[in-house]
């Protein structure tokens, strides 16, 4: 019994405390308001965004655009406007693939791209990288959205 009180007694001293903390420091510190990417108010009506034109030329005409990370898919450097991807055709594959990336002088896709996911070598590409844009894409000259002091690791 004396006990139970005794852990009574301590729960109520200690929410006593937490609920002081708490209104002290809404009293000292002002609320900071949510920074949202959205710029105008959930209630108006959308903005739509400007439209940003993506940099590149046809295949063949730029550079590669420099890695930053381990293990990062390549940015497309040139511009992929009409290049289907879909259940019979990948432009992509037509420069890229194996057959044909030296008749086109394109960059050979790399090897991992030809393991199943678990490892085993085929003639083919894998089924998983089938859908290029989902890991490379291209790029267009815009600002970054929220300001980052990111360096590359070798820098
Ligand atoms: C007409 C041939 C051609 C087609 C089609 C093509 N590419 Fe390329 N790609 C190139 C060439 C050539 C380069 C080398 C850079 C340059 O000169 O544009 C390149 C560069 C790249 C790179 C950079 C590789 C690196 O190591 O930095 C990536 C990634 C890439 N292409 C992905 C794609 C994807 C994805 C598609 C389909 C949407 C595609 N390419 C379609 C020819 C092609
Ligand atoms: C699941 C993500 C993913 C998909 C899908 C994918 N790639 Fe990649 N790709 C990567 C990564 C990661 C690298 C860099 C590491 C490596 O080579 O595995 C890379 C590297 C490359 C390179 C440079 C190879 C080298 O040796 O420098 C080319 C070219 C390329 N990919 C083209 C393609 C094309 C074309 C497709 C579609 C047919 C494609 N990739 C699909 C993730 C992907």
């Amino acid at each position: 019994m004396k006990n139970f009180s005794g852990t009574k007694l301590i729960a109520a001293l200690f929410s006593a405390t937490v609920a002081a903390l708490l209104v002290a420091s809404c009293a000292s510190t002002p609320v900071e308001k949510p920074h949202a990417l959205r710029t105008n108010q959930l209630l108006d009506d959308d903005v739509v965004p400007v439209e940003l034109s993506y940099l590149g030329k046809t295949p063949g005409e730029q550079e590669k655009i420099v890695r930053t990370f381990e293990q990062q898919p390549p940015l497309i450097p040139h511009k992929v406007e009409g290049m289907r991807i879909d259940f019979k055709l990948n432009k992509c594959l037509g420069c890229h693939d194996r057959p044909n990336y030296q008749k086109e002088e394109a960059p050979k896709i790399g090897d991992s791209h030809y393991k199943d996911r678990d490892g085993k070598e085929l003639n083919h590409i894998s089924m998983g990288r089938y859908n290029c844009n989902q890991c490379h894409v291209p790029q267009v000259d815009a600002p970054p959205l929220v300001a980052n002091t990111f360096t590359s690791a070798k820098q």
